[in-house]
């Protein structure tokens, strides 16, 4: 796979921090550690790339304060780089449903833009890695994991509700319900205070 190592990867993350500090950063870490936890019990996939893709899925917010384009930044950024399979998944993780429409917040950038954001979306075959960072970043908030309705209801809360939604919101579920299949249990089974992170519970407060 062309992606960085993890050594790389905190560089590129700590380099994005000092240009755009905020939440996103221990959202992206979270991220890599519920996919890096998740493909540990996969029989197909790597755990070490599964953190790599997960860790660098939102590295566009490097940019800035930023909306939809921050899918676009990061794959750009990457792709020059030379990791071209990181970069498909910033453009690919906000995308569960497979339509561009479907998304939580508006498109920030140029027409063209957007354009090359449709054709790529439309064409492309989603991997399970693809859909492995999709489901991280769903239930990945900056103070850790959560079960994946949880993060549902949190987004909606910021951004409000449209037609999208509830398609939305299926495909993340069937996306964690495939995972829990191929994995043989539960994936909030092998990921950290789930139940604190979404309930507000924590016995050692
Ligand atoms: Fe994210």
């Amino acid at each position: 796979m062309k992606i960085p190592s993890r050594q790389e990867a905190e560089r590129l993350i700590a380099e994005a921090e000092r240009l755009n500090p905020g939440p996103w950063v221990a959202h992206s870490r979270y991220a890599g550690e519920a996919a890096q936890a998740i493909v540990s019990h996969h029989p197909d996939l790597d755990p070490e790339s599964a953190f790599v893709l997960g860790f660098l899925h939102d590295i566009g917010r490097r940019v800035g304060v930023t909306g939809m384009r921050h899918s676009l930044d990061g794959y750009l950024f990457l792709m020059e780089k030379g990791f071209d399979d990181v970069a498909r998944v910033s453009m690919t993780h906000s995308y569960p449903v497979q339509d561009i429409r479907h998304v939580n917040s508006k498109w920030d950038g140029t027409e063209e833009e957007l354009e090359f954001v449709r054709e790529y979306i439309t064409k492309i075959k989603f991997t399970k890695y693809d859909r492995l960072i999709q489901l991280s970043d769903g239930i990945s908030q900056p103070t850790g994991h959560c079960l994946i309705e949880k993060r549902m209801v949190d987004v909606a809360l910021r951004y409000g509700t449209s037609k999208y939604s509830v398609p939305r919101w299926k495909a993340f579920i069937k996306i964690k319900e495939d995972f829990d299949k191929e994995i043989g249990q539960s994936i909030y089974v092998v990921l950290p205070n789930v139940v604190e992170n979404t309930f507000g519970f924590n016995p050692k407060k």
